[in-house]
């Protein structure tokens, strides 16, 4: 089948070379001519990277480009009149108050409308597909700014995405779950011709009206975010208890009831899980307002912002103050295996010892470029960038810092060269975020170690 994908980032570049390498022919679509020139030239071997990170997918890019089932371009008409499924991929990020921006998503959906109206000999007949989360309705906002346009004929299918970034490709090539929202018989056997390639990997397509799939999404990462937020909550009384939630998992865990969100850390961040719960808290102010309902999302939120900040008022104690110390920071993306640093933990911790008066030190296997773009554009951190700089190795920066923060789980954090760390730490401190290494070992290296869940270790201080 021919389709054109528009929006060429985490979501449509993945999800447009995982429908390429089933064989159909599609052409990615991005109005950022850079991100384009960028593909190609990876494509044409004039570069090694892509505008993403993400594991696998230059190898799946450049055979399907090969193989000529998978094009860029930044002629949004010219592929809209070639495919006959369009999907949306573009970016609903939070406005102010919360809810979704839908500007991306509502002009390209007019322009996927005008550029309907061609010369045809075959009655024109598309299919417009959302891979966007949306809020639910927005499929009949779609629908209308598209019939505005054009007469030809349209179908809207919610097709919302559940892709994991850092494990996108293995999630696009055989997915949990395909949600196919439509209230149209034509457009659902379109959808499930398009998914068919899949059904053999033992997924299953779920046909369901527009806005139940809509809402699958939300109800999906809300889930999700508030087992994060919940996970914390008694990672943090455990620790104050004196037991260690990791031993205390070990027979949580086998309640085959509960999921998998269940380890401790420094709250959830990304570009979806904060913006998504905060949209379904807008929608929820609209519709039930006043509710114990809606304060039980807002308490999500309230309890991953305060997650975020956990380890400060412990390093001030610890340090009796944060004011001219120099502190590592090892993690500035939101997880492990993506470049992606919208809304991390590590970000977040930057800021705040910017703020107390600390100089940072911080490294990441690939986000540093990112988060010096973000820091830059903070207006309130401004003055103090002059204290922070980012290391190109993870050892490079601690020399002279008095500890070390770690934010995300990149393997490399997870067994570092101890003895390096410690001759070159002016005092041998670490805080762990994520709870990933082991509190006896740190005691016997003589460290003082600090987790989320799980009591103090003050193996340098006794010694
Ligand atoms: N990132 C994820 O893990 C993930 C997972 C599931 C769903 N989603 C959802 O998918 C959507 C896209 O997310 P993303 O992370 O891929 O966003 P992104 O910011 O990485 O990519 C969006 C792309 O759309 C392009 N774009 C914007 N307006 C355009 C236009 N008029 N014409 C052509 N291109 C245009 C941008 O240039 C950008 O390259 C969002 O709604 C997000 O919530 C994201």
């Amino acid at each position: 089948m021919n389709i054109a994908v528009i929006g060429t980032g985490y979501v449509g570049l993945v999800q447009g070379v995982a429908f390429a390498d089933v064989n159909h022919n599609v052409i990615c679509v991005d109005k950022a001519e850079a991100k384009i020139k960028h593909l190609k030239d990876f494509c044409e071997g004039k570069r090694n990277d892509l505008p993403i990170l993400e594991p696998d997918l230059p190898r799946l890019v450049k055979e399907n480009y090969d193989k000529k089932r998978l094009v860029f371009s930044t002629d949004l008409k010219e592929a809209v009149r070639q495919s006959q499924i369009i999907f949306i991929a573009v970016g609903t990020p939070s406005n102010e108050d919360g809810s979704a921006n839908l500007a991306y998503v509502q002009q390209v959906a007019k322009e996927i409308g005008a550029a309907m109206n061609y010369s045809s000999e075959e009655p024109v007949y598309k299919v417009i597909a959302n891979k966007s989360t949306v809020p639910p309705g927005t499929y009949k906002i779609v629908h209308d700014i598209i019939a505005k346009e054009t007469k030809n004929e349209f179908d809207i299918a919610s097709n919302p995405e559940f892709l994991a970034e850092g494990r996108a490709v293995k999630d696009c090539l055989r997915p949990s779950r395909i949600v196919v929202g439509t209230a149209n018989a034509k457009a659902a056997s379109i959808m499930e011709e398009l998914y068919a390639p899949f059904k053999d990997r033992e997924v299953s397509i779920m046909f369901m009206s527009n806005i139940d799939a809509e809402m699958v999404k939300y109800a999906s990462n809300t889930y999700l975010a508030s087992q994060v937020a919940l996970t914390n909550a008694m990672a943090n009384l455990s620790r104050e208890l004196g037991a260690d939630w990791r031993k205390v998992l070990e027979g949580v865990k086998k309640d085959i009831r509960i999921g998998r969100f269940v380890y401790a850390g420094l709250g959830f961040g990304g570009s979806c899980f904060p913006k998504d719960v905060r949209e379904l808290i807008h929608t929820m102010e609209q519709h039930r307002p006043g509710t114990k309902d809606l304060k039980y999302l807002k308490l999500v939120i309230e309890q991953n912002d305060a997650q975020k900040g956990i380890f400060i008022p412990r390093m001030e104690k610890y340090y009796n103050s944060l004011k001219g110390k120099k502190i590592a920071v090892w993690g500035t993306t939101f997880k492990p295996e993506t470049d992606d640093v919208r809304e991390s933990a590590g970000l977040h911790m930057i800021k705040e010892l910017l703020l107390k008066g600390a100089s940072v030190s911080a490294y990441d296997p690939s986000g540093s470029e990112q988060a010096i773009y973000i820091l830059s554009l903070d207006e309130k951190l401004k003055p103090y960038l002059a204290r922070l700089s980012f290391a190109s190795d993870m050892y490079e920066g601690l020399k002279e810092a008095e500890g070390i923060v770690i934010t995300v789980e990149w393997n490399d954090f997870r067994n570092p060269d101890f003895a390096q760390v410690k001759k070159l730490l002016k005092k041998p401190a670490i805080f762990d975020g994520k709870d990933i290494l082991n509190p006896k070992q740190m005691e016997e290296l003589g460290f003082d170690y600090f987790a989320v869940g799980r009591p103090d270790v003050l193996g340098h201080t006794k010694a």
